[in-house]
Parts: structure tokens; sequence; C-alpha cells
């Protein structure tokens, strides 16, 4: 057994063989290869944070009334590890998923991992499973780090035990196609988040409650939903996993504000700060889908694409919906998308200066 800070190591006694992982790597379908390894951390009330251990991905064992089963008691975090053009490799601001996971953990009362024993538990996973960070050309290792409510009860009180977790994944591109531009659904059925509720929250929850909205944008041809605000359905929210971003011919951006019903992204937080170092204009500020069908129309808009974790930037190629049905620019990735798009990658990817000291 070895030590990586916190972290006790007992390693895979039967990794996958350099063949066999070369050929899990070749081109993974998103999110269903995995690395060797996880992380896990314990929690109760009376011995706090506790048990730090990477040993073997294995199968969680969980007693049948533990609280997260029944009650969503369920935190999630999504970052990337990235191979470097030395060969070594970095994360990219896991100090930010770390922020945004003690805010969830605090909303859905569970206890604040600190950002130290967060940063430490993807570093340690990801040193063990480097072998698995990819080198092919935009492909990173996911890290999914994720907190449970284990306390058997059918209570439906805030549980007093937890597990914390990471698995990691080798992905390509999120998107099925590639870089390709993503169509839309617009959603006027469902809401994703209210004044209030779990919207900045990053909990299963959110993902969950999605899903019949997510389904009908795939019956319909399109690759995510976008979400309207829950008062008015008339405010562009976000789509059913990323962020969203408008691009007007007078070269300014422009994002939905962060009001508590939207999922604060790491990656539209980068976007918002490298956009302005590159000399755009960007407004954190409220858009109606009528008017984004309308300036798409008149040519005001020029361009609009997703961003996150998973999805990177994807540009934004075609609105559908029961009163909105539009296309963005001729349909090919727009010049400011394509640039903010390699701006981001190429730190991310340590092919250009970082900066603003994002990644570790
Ligand atoms: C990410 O972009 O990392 C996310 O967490 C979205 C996920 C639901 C795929």
């Amino acid at each position: 057994i070895e030590q990586h800070g916190a972290f006790a190591i007992t390693p895979n006694p039967a990794p996958l063989s350099h063949d066999a992982r070369a050929a899990q790597m070749e081109n993974p379908a998103w999110g269903r290869v995995f690395t060797d390894h996880m992380a896990t951390l314990r929690y109760s009330r009376d011995k706090g944070w506790h048990d730090a251990k990477i040993e073997a991905l294995k199968p969680l064992q969980l007693h049948a009334s533990a609280v997260s089963l029944h009650y969503g008691v369920e935190i999630f975090e999504g970052l990337k590890a990235y191979r470097l053009p030395d060969g070594g490799a970095q994360l990219f601001r896991p100090d930010a998923n770390a922020r945004r996971f003690a805010n969830s953990a605090k909303r859905l009362v569970m206890p604040e991992l600190p950002v130290d024993l967060f940063v430490e538990s993807v570093r340690a996973l990801s040193q063990i499973d480097r072998d698995w960070i990819p080198t092919a050309d935009g492909a990173s290792l996911y890290l999914r780090p994720f907190m449970i409510g284990t306390e058997e009860t059918f209570a439906t009180n805030p549980s007093g035990a937890f597990l914390y977790c990471v698995a990691a994944a080798p992905v390509g591109a999120f998107f099925s196609g590639g870089a390709q531009a993503i169509k839309l659904w617009v959603c006027e059925d469902y809401t994703r988040a209210a004044i209030g509720g779990t919207g900045e929250t990053k909990c299963g929850g959110n993902y969950a409650a999605g899903l019949p909205a997510q389904a009908e944008a795939l019956r319909q041809g399109c690759n995510q939903v976008i979400f309207l605000d829950a008062i008015e359905r008339r405010w562009v929210e976000e789509l059913g996993a990323m962020n969203v971003f408008f691009v007007f011919d007078d070269g300014t951006l422009q994002t939905p504000p962060l009001t508590g019903t939207i999922l604060p992204g790491v990656t539209r937080d980068s976007i918002i700060t490298l956009a302005r170092d590159m000399g755009y204009q960007v407004n954190e500020a409220p858009y109606a889908m009528d008017q984004w069908m309308a300036d798409a129309k008149s040519g005001r808009l020029v361009e609009a694409f997703s961003c996150g974790t998973a999805a990177v930037v994807a540009p934004i190629s075609e609105i559908k919906g029961n009163n909105h049905n539009f296309q963005i620019g001729d349909g090919t990735p727009g010049a400011i998308t394509t640039r903010i798009k390699t701006a981001l990658t190429d730190i991310q990817f340590g092919r250009a200066p970082d900066p603003h000291g994002w990644c570790q």
C-alpha cells in the first residue's frame, strides 16, 4: 500500500494489459469505458471524513434503504485530465469544480468536502490511471467525482453518512458525429428549474427530471433540448446538459445570467474570461426564445454555441420546436465560435500559455 496525500493506494492487481487498454481507448463511446481504479472517501457524523482510498474500480455496495436510492441525495462533478505535448498531463480548474461541489453539497444538506481533498482525489486518480489519459486529438480523461447519502433509513431527514467517489472514463467527442454543429429542440412542456429550486446545484435529480424533454429532442432528430424559464416560458435558460452562448453581428457575445436556476458552468465562466481577453464584449443578460428566432432570421444573430466540460464548445446549426424553427448561419461552425474553442482547448491541452493559472 502506497499513499497519495490522504489517499491510501491499493493498486488494481489485474489492470488491463497495454493492448486491451489501447483497444478500449480507440474511439470509445462517450462515458462507457472506464479506467482501472476509483477513489473513495467516507463521511460520518462522528468520524468526519475518513477512509480515503484508491483501489480497483468495483461495484458499490449499498443497503437497500440508503437514502440516495430513495430521495436523490446525490451530487456530482465533471472535469478532465488532458494529455500535454511533452507527454505529461494536466487538470483544468479542478479547484473551480471543488468549490461548485461544496455549493451543491450545501444545497442538499451534505457535508462540504474541503477543496484540497477534492483536488487531491482527482490528482491521485488521474496519476495512477495516467496511461488512460488519451493521446488522440481532442480526447481526454473525464473525471466524475460524486457523493451519495448512504444512511440506512426510509426517513427523509438529512443523511448522516456519505460516500464520496471518483471514477474516470477516457472520452472523445460528446456528440456522435464529432465536431459537426448540433440541432436543438425547444421544450415548452417541461422546465428544468424554478427560482428556489436546484437549478444551480449539480445534482442527478436535475438531469433525471430533464429526461422526458431530452427524449423528445432525440425523437425530433435533435441532439439536446433548450429549456425555457419556469415562469414566463420565454427566456432561454440552458440546454439539458450544457450552457449556451449567442454571437451577434457586431461581435458581442451574450449568455443567460446566473440567477440561481442555471448551472454555473466552469466552461461557461472560462469562455466569458477568454472572450473578454480577446476583446469581445460579453453580456450576461436574459435572451428571449422569440428574440433568438427573430435575430437569426434578420441576420443580427450570426452564431450560437453550447459549452460544457463534456461537450467542450459545440456550434448550434438549427433550432426545432412547436413554435420555433430556424437555422443559424449557414450551418457550418462560425468563426468566433471556432476562435473561442481553439483558445480554450489550446490552454487545456497545454498548446498555449495559461495566463489565468487554470491548469495544474
Ligand atoms: C459535463 O459537461 O461535465 C457534465 O456534467 C454534463 C453531463 C451531464 C454529461
